[in-house]
Protein backbone atom coordinates (compact mmCIF):
# COMPACT_ATOMS: atom_id res chain seq x y z
CA UNK A 1 0.00 0.00 0.00
CA UNK A 2 1.43 3.68 -0.68
CA UNK A 3 1.96 5.95 2.15
CA UNK A 4 0.03 8.49 0.28
CA UNK A 5 -2.80 6.95 2.22
CA UNK A 6 -1.59 8.03 5.62
CA UNK A 7 -4.27 10.22 6.40
CA UNK A 8 -6.70 8.02 4.96
CA UNK A 9 -9.47 5.60 6.81
CA UNK A 10 -8.16 2.28 6.00
CA UNK A 11 -11.15 -0.02 5.33
CA UNK A 12 -10.67 -3.55 7.08
CA UNK A 13 -12.72 -6.23 6.34
CA UNK A 14 -13.35 -8.35 9.12
CA UNK A 15 -14.50 -12.21 9.63
CA UNK A 16 -14.12 -13.16 13.13
CA UNK A 17 -15.57 -16.45 12.24
CA UNK A 18 -16.16 -18.89 15.15
CA UNK A 19 -15.08 -19.56 18.97
CA UNK A 20 -12.04 -18.45 19.94
CA UNK A 21 -11.93 -16.44 16.28
CA UNK A 22 -14.59 -14.07 17.75
CA UNK A 23 -12.60 -13.38 21.00
CA UNK A 24 -9.25 -12.72 19.11
CA UNK A 25 -10.33 -10.51 16.92
CA UNK A 26 -12.46 -8.35 18.87
CA UNK A 27 -9.20 -7.74 20.84
CA UNK A 28 -7.16 -7.10 17.75
CA UNK A 29 -9.59 -4.10 16.89
CA UNK A 30 -9.13 -2.69 20.29
CA UNK A 31 -5.47 -3.16 19.62
CA UNK A 32 -6.18 -1.18 16.54
CA UNK A 33 -8.09 1.60 17.75
CA UNK A 34 -5.88 2.30 20.59
CA UNK A 35 -3.33 3.66 17.31
CA UNK A 36 -5.54 6.74 16.98
CA UNK A 37 -5.05 5.42 13.31
CA UNK A 38 -8.43 5.58 11.33
CA UNK A 39 -10.37 2.17 10.57
CA UNK A 40 -13.42 1.19 9.11
CA UNK A 41 -14.49 -2.22 9.91
CA UNK A 42 -16.51 -4.16 7.33
CA UNK A 43 -18.33 -7.16 9.17
CA UNK A 44 -18.23 -10.21 7.04
CA UNK A 45 -19.83 -13.34 7.94
CA UNK A 46 -18.56 -16.78 6.65
CA UNK A 47 -18.85 -20.36 7.72
CA UNK A 48 -21.26 -23.31 8.95
CA UNK A 49 -24.01 -20.49 9.70
CA UNK A 50 -23.65 -19.00 6.35
CA UNK A 51 -23.76 -22.54 4.59
CA UNK A 52 -27.09 -23.85 6.53
CA UNK A 53 -28.67 -20.47 4.42
CA UNK A 54 -26.58 -20.36 1.49
CA UNK A 55 -25.58 -24.23 0.50
CA UNK A 56 -21.90 -22.93 0.39
CA UNK A 57 -19.37 -21.56 3.39
CA UNK A 58 -18.56 -18.78 1.38
CA UNK A 59 -21.09 -16.96 -1.26
CA UNK A 60 -19.66 -14.97 -3.83
CA UNK A 61 -21.28 -11.94 -2.06
CA UNK A 62 -19.06 -12.37 0.92
CA UNK A 63 -15.63 -12.32 -1.42
CA UNK A 64 -17.11 -9.16 -3.27
CA UNK A 65 -17.89 -7.49 0.20
CA UNK A 66 -14.06 -8.66 1.64
CA UNK A 67 -12.73 -7.24 -1.68
CA UNK A 68 -14.00 -3.55 -1.38
CA UNK A 69 -11.66 -2.92 1.94
CA UNK A 70 -8.13 -2.77 1.71
CA UNK A 71 -7.10 -5.67 3.56
CA UNK A 72 -9.08 -8.20 5.27
CA UNK A 73 -8.38 -9.26 9.50
CA UNK A 74 -9.81 -13.48 9.72
CA UNK A 75 -10.02 -15.21 13.09
CA UNK A 76 -11.07 -18.68 12.77
CA UNK A 77 -13.76 -20.88 11.27
CA UNK A 78 -14.97 -24.10 12.79
CA UNK A 79 -15.07 -26.98 9.96
CA UNK A 80 -17.77 -29.56 11.01
CA UNK A 81 -16.00 -32.96 9.77
CA UNK A 82 -18.99 -35.30 7.79
CA UNK A 83 -20.89 -32.44 6.64
CA UNK A 84 -21.81 -33.46 3.21
CA UNK A 85 -20.44 -30.60 0.49
CA UNK A 86 -19.23 -28.51 2.68
CA UNK A 87 -15.58 -26.69 2.39
CA UNK A 88 -13.66 -25.19 5.00
CA UNK A 89 -14.11 -21.71 4.76
CA UNK A 90 -10.82 -20.28 4.70
CA UNK A 91 -9.87 -22.51 2.22
CA UNK A 92 -12.49 -21.69 0.24
CA UNK A 93 -11.77 -18.06 1.03
CA UNK A 94 -7.89 -17.99 0.12
CA UNK A 95 -8.57 -19.64 -3.38
CA UNK A 96 -11.50 -17.44 -4.17
CA UNK A 97 -9.17 -14.18 -2.90
CA UNK A 98 -6.62 -15.45 -5.01
CA UNK A 99 -4.17 -14.84 -1.92
CA UNK A 100 -1.79 -17.19 -3.49
CA UNK A 101 1.26 -16.95 -0.72
CA UNK A 102 0.19 -17.99 2.96
CA UNK A 103 3.34 -16.26 4.78
CA UNK A 104 3.93 -17.91 8.10
CA UNK A 105 6.77 -16.44 10.07
CA UNK A 106 8.03 -18.62 13.34
CA UNK A 107 10.77 -16.54 15.42
CA UNK A 108 11.97 -17.29 18.63
CA UNK A 109 10.25 -14.41 21.21
CA UNK A 110 12.44 -14.22 24.11
CA UNK A 111 10.45 -16.18 26.67
CA UNK A 112 11.09 -19.07 29.12
CA UNK A 113 11.91 -22.31 27.71
CA UNK A 114 12.02 -21.23 24.18
CA UNK A 115 14.72 -22.11 21.47
CA UNK A 116 16.81 -19.33 20.99
CA UNK A 117 17.56 -17.83 16.85
CA UNK A 118 14.70 -19.33 15.20
CA UNK A 119 13.76 -16.65 12.55
CA UNK A 120 12.36 -18.82 9.72
CA UNK A 121 9.32 -18.13 7.39
CA UNK A 122 7.54 -21.23 6.00
CA UNK A 123 6.15 -19.67 2.25
CA UNK A 124 3.39 -22.28 1.80
CA UNK A 125 1.20 -22.28 -1.77
CA UNK A 126 -2.19 -21.40 -0.76
CA UNK A 127 -4.49 -22.52 -4.04
CA UNK A 128 -3.99 -25.94 -5.70
CA UNK A 129 -1.99 -29.23 -4.01
CA UNK A 130 -3.92 -31.19 -2.50
CA UNK A 131 -6.28 -28.36 -1.18
CA UNK A 132 -7.64 -28.40 -4.73
CA UNK A 133 -10.80 -29.62 -3.30
CA UNK A 134 -11.58 -32.44 -6.34
CA UNK A 135 -12.22 -35.20 -4.48
CA UNK A 136 -14.25 -37.94 -5.02
CA UNK A 137 -14.58 -41.81 -4.50
CA UNK A 138 -16.95 -44.30 -2.25
CA UNK A 139 -16.97 -46.05 0.86
CA UNK A 140 -14.09 -48.89 -0.45
CA UNK A 141 -11.96 -46.29 -2.75
CA UNK A 142 -11.12 -42.54 -2.54
CA UNK A 143 -9.28 -40.04 -4.34
CA UNK A 144 -8.21 -36.49 -3.60
CA UNK A 145 -6.59 -34.79 -6.19
CA UNK A 146 -3.25 -33.11 -6.35
CA UNK A 147 -3.02 -29.88 -8.72
CA UNK A 148 -0.06 -28.10 -9.31
CA UNK A 149 0.26 -25.57 -11.77
CA UNK A 150 3.59 -24.02 -13.04
CA UNK A 151 1.41 -20.59 -12.99
CA UNK A 152 0.89 -20.92 -9.17
CA UNK A 153 4.04 -22.32 -8.81
CA UNK A 154 6.01 -19.12 -10.56
CA UNK A 155 4.47 -17.04 -8.46
CA UNK A 156 4.67 -18.48 -5.34
CA UNK A 157 8.58 -19.39 -6.15
CA UNK A 158 9.07 -15.62 -7.19
CA UNK A 159 7.26 -14.11 -3.88
CA UNK A 160 9.57 -16.77 -1.52
CA UNK A 161 12.62 -15.65 -3.53
CA UNK A 162 11.62 -12.35 -3.00
CA UNK A 163 11.03 -12.41 0.61
CA UNK A 164 14.35 -14.15 0.47
CA UNK A 165 16.46 -11.00 -0.68
CA UNK A 166 15.05 -9.12 2.08
CA UNK A 167 16.07 -11.65 4.77
CA UNK A 168 19.39 -13.76 4.89
CA UNK A 169 19.13 -14.87 1.37
CA UNK A 170 18.48 -18.40 1.63
CA UNK A 171 15.27 -20.34 0.25
CA UNK A 172 14.69 -24.25 0.75
CA UNK A 173 11.99 -25.82 -1.44
CA UNK A 174 10.66 -28.86 0.15
CA UNK A 175 8.94 -31.62 -1.87
CA UNK A 176 8.91 -35.44 -2.05
CA UNK A 177 9.82 -35.20 -5.91
CA UNK A 178 11.34 -38.54 -5.26
CA UNK A 179 7.76 -40.26 -4.93
CA UNK A 180 5.52 -38.06 -6.38
CA UNK A 181 7.38 -37.45 -10.00
CA UNK A 182 4.68 -35.74 -11.65
CA UNK A 183 3.31 -33.15 -8.41
CA UNK A 184 6.69 -32.56 -7.08
CA UNK A 185 8.69 -32.71 -10.07
CA UNK A 186 7.14 -29.97 -11.51
CA UNK A 187 7.13 -27.68 -8.13
CA UNK A 188 10.51 -28.25 -7.55
CA UNK A 189 11.77 -27.69 -11.28
CA UNK A 190 9.71 -24.32 -11.67
CA UNK A 191 11.18 -23.21 -8.29
CA UNK A 192 14.64 -24.08 -9.68
CA UNK A 193 14.15 -22.18 -12.80
CA UNK A 194 12.69 -18.98 -10.95
CA UNK A 195 15.60 -19.58 -8.62
CA UNK A 196 17.88 -18.51 -11.81
CA UNK A 197 16.38 -14.95 -11.77
CA UNK A 198 17.79 -14.64 -7.87
CA UNK A 199 21.44 -15.45 -8.32
CA UNK A 200 22.79 -13.80 -5.19
CA UNK A 201 19.89 -15.66 -3.15
CA UNK A 202 20.86 -19.84 -2.08
CA UNK A 203 19.03 -21.89 -2.98
CA UNK A 204 18.74 -25.86 -1.90
CA UNK A 205 16.03 -28.76 -1.98
CA UNK A 206 15.17 -30.79 1.05
CA UNK A 207 13.08 -33.80 0.45
CA UNK A 208 9.85 -33.07 3.05
CA UNK A 209 10.48 -35.78 5.46
CA UNK A 210 13.92 -34.58 5.70
CA UNK A 211 12.83 -30.95 5.94
CA UNK A 212 11.02 -31.68 9.01
CA UNK A 213 13.52 -34.01 10.85
CA UNK A 214 15.78 -30.69 10.23
CA UNK A 215 13.26 -28.40 11.48
CA UNK A 216 13.10 -30.13 14.59
CA UNK A 217 17.18 -30.75 15.34
CA UNK A 218 18.49 -27.44 13.37
CA UNK A 219 15.93 -24.81 12.58
CA UNK A 220 18.42 -21.78 12.87
CA UNK A 221 19.34 -22.86 9.46
CA UNK A 222 16.29 -22.08 7.74
CA UNK A 223 15.32 -18.45 6.46
CA UNK A 224 12.67 -18.84 3.61
CA UNK A 225 10.81 -22.70 3.03
CA UNK A 226 9.11 -22.59 0.10
CA UNK A 227 6.62 -25.55 -0.42
CA UNK A 228 3.08 -27.05 -1.53
CA UNK A 229 -0.02 -26.45 0.18
CA UNK A 230 -0.48 -29.41 2.89
CA UNK A 231 3.48 -29.76 3.47
CA UNK A 232 3.31 -26.00 4.00
CA UNK A 233 0.34 -26.54 6.55
CA UNK A 234 2.11 -29.10 8.32
CA UNK A 235 5.29 -27.77 8.50
CA UNK A 236 4.55 -24.34 9.67
CA UNK A 237 2.66 -26.03 13.01
CA UNK A 238 5.69 -27.54 13.26
CA UNK A 239 7.50 -24.20 12.85
CA UNK A 240 5.40 -22.61 15.21
CA UNK A 241 5.22 -25.54 17.48
CA UNK A 242 9.69 -24.49 18.39
CA UNK A 243 8.37 -20.75 18.70
CA UNK A 244 6.02 -21.11 21.29
CA UNK A 245 2.86 -22.70 19.88
CA UNK A 246 -0.08 -21.69 18.24
CA UNK A 247 -0.95 -18.83 20.52
CA UNK A 248 2.37 -16.62 18.69
CA UNK A 249 2.10 -18.34 15.52
CA UNK A 250 0.63 -15.58 13.32
CA UNK A 251 -0.15 -15.70 9.11
CA UNK A 252 -0.68 -13.43 6.12
CA UNK A 253 -2.26 -14.37 2.83
CA UNK A 254 -0.75 -12.48 0.21
CA UNK A 255 -2.15 -11.61 -3.66
CA UNK A 256 -1.35 -9.39 -6.06
CA UNK A 257 -3.95 -7.23 -4.85
CA UNK A 258 -5.19 -7.82 -1.57
CA UNK A 259 -3.75 -9.33 1.40
CA UNK A 260 -5.77 -11.42 4.14
CA UNK A 261 -4.29 -11.80 7.71
CA UNK A 262 -4.58 -14.59 10.19
CA UNK A 263 -3.71 -16.14 13.14
CA UNK A 264 -2.49 -20.12 12.00
CA UNK A 265 -4.46 -21.52 15.06
CA UNK A 266 -8.40 -22.59 14.83
CA UNK A 267 -11.49 -21.73 16.44
CA UNK A 268 -10.33 -23.79 19.49
CA UNK A 269 -13.73 -25.26 20.73
CA UNK A 270 -11.53 -26.80 23.83
CA UNK A 271 -10.97 -23.39 25.34
CA UNK A 272 -13.44 -21.08 23.38
CA UNK A 273 -15.67 -19.11 25.79
CA UNK A 274 -13.72 -19.22 28.48
CA UNK A 275 -11.93 -16.01 27.73
CA UNK A 276 -8.39 -17.43 28.23
CA UNK A 277 -7.10 -17.45 24.41
CA UNK A 278 -4.15 -16.26 23.49
CA UNK A 279 -4.64 -12.74 21.35
CA UNK A 280 -0.88 -12.84 20.69
CA UNK A 281 -1.25 -14.72 17.57
CA UNK A 282 -3.43 -12.48 15.93
CA UNK A 283 -1.84 -9.68 17.12
CA UNK A 284 1.22 -10.54 15.30
CA UNK A 285 -0.85 -11.01 12.49
CA UNK A 286 -2.21 -7.60 13.56
CA UNK A 287 1.08 -6.25 12.95
CA UNK A 288 1.88 -8.13 9.49
CA UNK A 289 -1.10 -5.90 8.58
CA UNK A 290 -0.36 -3.22 9.90
CA UNK A 291 3.39 -3.34 7.52
CA UNK A 292 0.74 -4.17 4.79
CA UNK A 293 -0.74 -1.11 5.06
CA UNK A 294 2.45 0.83 5.00
CA UNK A 295 2.53 1.58 9.05
CA UNK A 296 5.73 0.26 9.46
CA UNK A 297 6.17 2.33 12.83
CA UNK A 298 3.38 1.01 14.84
CA UNK A 299 3.89 -2.20 13.37
CA UNK A 300 7.25 -1.87 15.20
CA UNK A 301 5.70 -0.71 18.26
CA UNK A 302 3.21 -3.32 18.14
CA UNK A 303 5.78 -5.78 17.54
CA UNK A 304 8.07 -4.18 20.27
CA UNK A 305 5.46 -4.30 22.76
CA UNK A 306 4.27 -7.81 22.44
CA UNK A 307 7.96 -8.58 23.19
CA UNK A 308 8.31 -6.95 26.08
CA UNK A 309 5.20 -8.52 27.44
CA UNK A 310 6.19 -11.89 26.71
CA UNK A 311 9.60 -11.55 28.14
CA UNK A 312 8.59 -9.46 31.43
CA UNK A 313 6.51 -12.93 31.43
CA UNK A 314 3.96 -11.62 34.25
CA UNK A 315 0.94 -11.31 31.97
CA UNK A 316 0.35 -14.60 30.19
CA UNK A 317 -2.65 -16.92 28.85
CA UNK A 318 -2.88 -20.33 30.32
CA UNK A 319 -0.86 -22.18 27.13
CA UNK A 320 2.07 -20.35 28.05
CA UNK A 321 1.80 -21.22 31.33
CA UNK A 322 0.61 -17.85 32.85
CA UNK A 323 -2.90 -17.27 34.64
CA UNK A 324 -3.99 -14.06 32.20
CA UNK A 325 -7.28 -14.05 30.43
CA UNK A 326 -7.24 -12.71 26.77
CA UNK A 327 -8.09 -8.86 27.72
CA UNK A 328 -5.43 -8.85 30.21
CA UNK A 329 -3.12 -9.77 27.47
CA UNK A 330 -4.45 -7.10 25.63
CA UNK A 331 -4.85 -4.44 28.17
CA UNK A 332 -0.88 -5.03 28.53
CA UNK A 333 0.22 -4.90 25.22
CA UNK A 334 -1.75 -1.59 24.27
CA UNK A 335 -0.50 -0.06 27.60
CA UNK A 336 3.35 -1.12 26.57
CA UNK A 337 2.98 0.49 22.99
CA UNK A 338 2.00 3.81 24.30
CA UNK A 339 4.60 3.68 27.06
P1 LIG B 1 -7.01 -25.30 16.89
O1 LIG B 1 -5.91 -24.45 16.36
O2 LIG B 1 -8.34 -24.67 16.98
O3 LIG B 1 -6.58 -25.83 18.33
C1 LIG B 1 -5.50 -26.74 18.56
C2 LIG B 1 -5.07 -26.68 20.04
O4 LIG B 1 -4.34 -25.45 20.26
C3 LIG B 1 -6.24 -26.66 21.00
O5 LIG B 1 -5.90 -27.38 22.16
C4 LIG B 1 -6.41 -25.19 21.33
O6 LIG B 1 -6.98 -24.94 22.59
C5 LIG B 1 -4.99 -24.66 21.24
N1 LIG B 1 -4.97 -23.27 20.78
C6 LIG B 1 -5.16 -22.84 19.50
N2 LIG B 1 -5.12 -21.51 19.45
C7 LIG B 1 -4.91 -21.07 20.70
C8 LIG B 1 -4.78 -19.78 21.30
N3 LIG B 1 -4.86 -18.65 20.56
N4 LIG B 1 -4.58 -19.70 22.63
C9 LIG B 1 -4.49 -20.82 23.38
N5 LIG B 1 -4.60 -22.07 22.88
C10 LIG B 1 -4.81 -22.19 21.55
O7 LIG B 1 -7.05 -26.60 15.96
P2 LIG B 1 -8.10 -27.82 15.97
O8 LIG B 1 -8.48 -28.16 17.35
O9 LIG B 1 -7.45 -28.82 15.11
O10 LIG B 1 -9.38 -27.29 15.19
C11 LIG B 1 -10.52 -26.72 15.80
C12 LIG B 1 -11.43 -26.20 14.72
O11 LIG B 1 -10.82 -25.11 14.05
C13 LIG B 1 -11.78 -27.23 13.64
O12 LIG B 1 -13.12 -27.07 13.28
C14 LIG B 1 -10.85 -26.87 12.50
O13 LIG B 1 -11.38 -27.25 11.26
C15 LIG B 1 -10.81 -25.35 12.64
N6 LIG B 1 -9.59 -24.75 12.08
C16 LIG B 1 -9.76 -23.55 11.45
C17 LIG B 1 -8.69 -22.86 10.96
C18 LIG B 1 -8.96 -21.56 10.30
O14 LIG B 1 -10.09 -21.09 10.28
N7 LIG B 1 -7.95 -20.91 9.79
C19 LIG B 1 -7.32 -23.38 11.10
C20 LIG B 1 -7.24 -24.61 11.83
C21 LIG B 1 -8.35 -25.27 12.30
MG1 LIG C 1 -2.94 -25.67 9.96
Amino acid sequence: MSSSRVMATYKIALVPGDGIGREVISEATRLLESTGLSFEYNHVQVGYDVFKTHGTSVPDEAVEAILENDACLFGATTTPVGVKNYRSAIVTLRRALNVYANVRPAKSYPFPGIREGIDLVVVRENTEGLYSGIEYGNNNTAFTVRVITRRATEKIARYAFKLAMKRRRKVTIATKANIMRKTCGLFREVCLEVAEEYPDVEVNHLFIDVAAMNMVMKPKAYDVIVTANLFGDILSDLSAGLVGGLGLAPSSNIGDTFGLFEPVHGSAPDIAGKGIANPIAAFLSTKLLLNYLGEDDWADRLEKAIISVLAEGQIMTPDLGGIANTSDVTDAVIRTMHL
